[in-house]
């Protein structure tokens, strides 16, 4: 699979071909579509798995337990700030809530999304939970509302995908991260367990949509989730767009047989 062009006139929204310019209006017609039961689903999809593959993500951040000297401090001097991480196309906030959960009153997690409805059921999560240190911002990953490193990490989960411009969306992440700061990004990725393949290519195209129409009503939104996995290019070429949009020491582990894989890359 050729890693997608951010200059190209069209692009893939799952299987099918459309301008690049309407891609985002129909990812966002998806969101909309299933907000509320997005959480849910994802446990009935992926039988709780989505929860082992975001603490590995959540692992490989590390936020620090008590406040320390941040990344973004002026060269020499500890002012002793939270860990601040951006989780980009974060959504309802699962991954921001297990950020704060592991790193504790030290870590802000910033969740930007470009979906209104998305972040609302986070807000309410965070409301009903109490939680401090987190801030939803309803923003583009391509074009970031934030000042050139400002962040000691930026995460991406199941998202980058979605974006239209993967290549602006790489070089965004790249240009908020401090110097010293690392990129993790979680995505599906290529099952390369023989065997597995076929059934995960049946459980996807056949057990996904229908469970997407019981659960949200909308099994199309579902179709559209399992077509786009497979047009996201293979892990090595992922990899590749990541280095040249500057990202230093890029690596990936595959997890589950390679049904999704952790990214890894650094501003150095
Ligand atoms: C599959 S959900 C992932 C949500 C969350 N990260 C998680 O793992 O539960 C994909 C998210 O990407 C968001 N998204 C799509 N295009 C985006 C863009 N250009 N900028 C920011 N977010 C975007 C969608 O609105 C949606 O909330």
């Amino acid at each position: 699979m050729d890693a997608p062009q951010d200059n190209a006139p069209t692009t893939h929204f799952g299987f099918a071909e459309v301008p690049l310019a309407t891609k985002q209006a129909m990812v966002d017609d998806v969101f909309h579509s299933v907000a509320n039961r997005y959480d849910l689903m994802n446990d009935l999809m992926s039988a709780g798995l989505h929860r082992a593959w975001k603490d590995a993500l959540v692992a490989a951040v590390n936020p620090p337990k008590e406040p320390g000297p941040s990344r973004v401090d002026p060269p020499g001097e500890s002012l002793g700030r939270a860990f601040s991480v951006l989780d980009l196309a974060g959504g309802t906030g699962d991954v921001a809530f297990r950020l704060l959960k592991a790193g504790g009153p030290a870590t802000q997690v910033t969740v930007v999304d470009i979906n209104a409805d998305m972040l609302a059921v986070g807000r309410d999560r965070a409301a009903a939970r109490s939680l401090e240190g987190i801030t939803f911002v309803e923003g583009n990953a391509e074009a970031l509302p934030f000042a050139d490193r400002s962040f000691d990490a930026v995460t991406i989960a199941f998202g980058i995908r979605n974006v239209p411009r993967i290549a602006a969306a790489l070089a965004e992440a790249r240009r908020v991260l401090a110097i010293g700061g690392r990129f993790l990004c979680l995505e599906f990725s290529t099952v390369d367990v023989p065997g597995l393949d076929r059934l995960y290519d049946l459980y996807s195209f056949n057990v996904i949509p229908a469970l997407g129409r019981m659960v949200t009503g909308d099994a199309e939104a579902y179709r559209y989730l399992v077509e786009s996995i497979r047009r996201f290019p293979p892990p090595e070429s992922f990899a590749g767009m990541m280095r040249a949009a500057g990202l230093a020491r890029v690596s990936f582990q595959p997890m589950t047989g390679g049904i999704v894989a952790l990214h890894s890359g650094w501003r150095l």
